[in-house]
């Protein structure tokens, strides 16, 4: 005789395990209870998802499996119909789709992991989808992507939104998705012997969450929002598909070059790897202005080839005070620009334009603080530089100053 298993009896005792095993609950038989219970309302209450990080069930170690909503195309490729044309309705929860465990999930980038994992596709209104693709546009783990490639990202992307003190992100949680902010605040919150400070934010633009499904690793940072805001959530399925897979080819396409970087080389070889990961290439014309002296600086740059020209402006004179731009450095292969202003936080101190055709390695800001603290040393050492090179140029410490006021 044979027996029949009834579909989805794995994934449900599956799933169950991993959380009995994250939540290492003393009473076995009360956590079932209320494992299947919560999961009997979550089904009842169908797609009806606001912010689960505002929901009793976020707090501390509470059970929380309730899996964002998505929608899996069925076989034939076919998008599942919605019911609502003009708002985006959350679809129903398929939260068997939930991996098994965190550590469990090797990715091999040898491995074509396409054609078996299916494609998560939420249907957007055009509206939607511009207001995402803007949101997209400047998300440096999306630079590399082909527009195949990016076309499946943006269209697995769902979109949540957040009132103020919502937790997107609790840090030693597992990672569930990748995040692009649209808009809205959002601090970042480090927990360290028993102490939680903020250690940056995010102001109405960024993403986060990279790096628990980047590495396998539990959350390593807090995420609150600290006004309302709107966000595109992009599954941990598809980040790993899609952007880790893109990731590796991009560690072994600038393996050599990074290996060759002064700056990197008190980094052990993985953690040079995992700056590969937050960079992207960016290529400029000659010409181009690559970084404007007094604004914002939101980014890092390495030259990968070409040769960028650093200028400054400088007043003729005190009757004549238009400015005239002065060259004050050249920088080659290998060489970084555009750190000062993110060490000093302050404006940028000098333009950068491309003198050739220029392609340059990317890091934003977060990433930046992240990864470089321990090579800040070296760039501190550079910037002392900066001043006897401006001195050379310009005079004295005084001129330099008035220069800089
Ligand atoms: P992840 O670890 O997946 O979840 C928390 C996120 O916070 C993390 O990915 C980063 O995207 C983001 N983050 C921003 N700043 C930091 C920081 N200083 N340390 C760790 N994570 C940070
Ligand atoms: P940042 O101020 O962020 O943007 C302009 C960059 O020019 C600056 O960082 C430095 O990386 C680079 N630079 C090179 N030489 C100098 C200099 N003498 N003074 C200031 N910035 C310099």
């Amino acid at each position: 005789m044979s027996i029949e298993i009834p579909e989805g009896l794995t994934e449900l005792l599956q799933s169950f395990t991993v959380e009995v095993l994250r939540n290492q609950p003393r009473d076995l038989l009360e956590f079932a209870l209320q494992y299947f219970t919560q999961l009997k309302e979550n089904e009842s209450n169908g797609a009806a998802i606001g912010n689960e990080q505002n929901s009793a069930t976020r707090s501390g170690k509470a059970v929380n499996f309730i899996e964002e909503a998505m929608q899996i195309d069925s076989e034939n490729g076919e998008e599942e119909e919605d019911d609502d044309d003009e708002e985006f309705v959350a679809p129903v929860i398929n939260r068997f789709i939930r991996r098994a465990s965190v550590c469990a999930e090797a990715f091999n980038p040898d491995e074509d992991e396409e054609d078996k994992e299916p494609r998560i596709t939420h249907p957007k209104t055009d509206e939607q989808r511009q207001r995402l693709q803007e949101a997209c546009k400047d998300i440096l783990l999306f630079k590399n992507l082909d527009p195949e490639q990016m076309s499946q990202v943006l269209d697995a992307m769902f979109e949540k939104t957040v009132e103020p003190g919502g937790h997107i992100i609790d840090q030693d949680d597992d990672g569930d998705n990748f995040y692009v902010i649209e808009r809205g605040t959002f601090d970042i919150l480090l927990r360290a012997d028993g102490t939680e400070r903020t250690v940056g934010s995010y102001d109405n633009r960024g993403s986060f969450g990279e790096l628990a499904l980047m590495y396998n690793t539990p959350r390593a940072a807090t995420i609150v929002a600290t006004s309302t805001g709107a966000l595109w959530c992009l599954d941990r399925l598809t980040f790993r598909r899609i952007i880790v897979k893109n990731n590796a080819k991009k560690r072994k396409m600038y393996e050599a070059f990074i290996e060759t970087l002064p700056l990197l080389t008190s980094l052990e070889p993985s953690e040079r790897m995992k700056v590969v990961d937050v960079l992207s290439s960016k290529v400029y014309n000659a010409g181009e202005q690559i970084i404007a002296q007094g604004d914002l600086a939101d980014c890092f740059y390495i030259v990968e080839s070409g040769k960028v020209r650093i200028t400054m402006k400088r007043s003729r004179t005190k009757k004549d005070p238009e400015d005239e731009e002065v060259d004050i450095a050249v920088c080659s292969r290998g060489q970084y620009f555009g750190e000062l202003a993110l060490v000093t936080n302050k404006p940028r101190a000098a333009s950068a334009y491309a003198v050739e055709n220029v392609k340059c390695l990317v890091m934003d800001v977060q990433a930046f603080e992240r990864l470089l603290g321990p090579c800040m040393d070296i760039m501190k050492r550079n910037i002392a530089n900066y001043e006897e090179q401006l001195v050379t140029l310009f005079g004295s410490n005084t001129d330099i100053e008035e220069q800089n006021a």
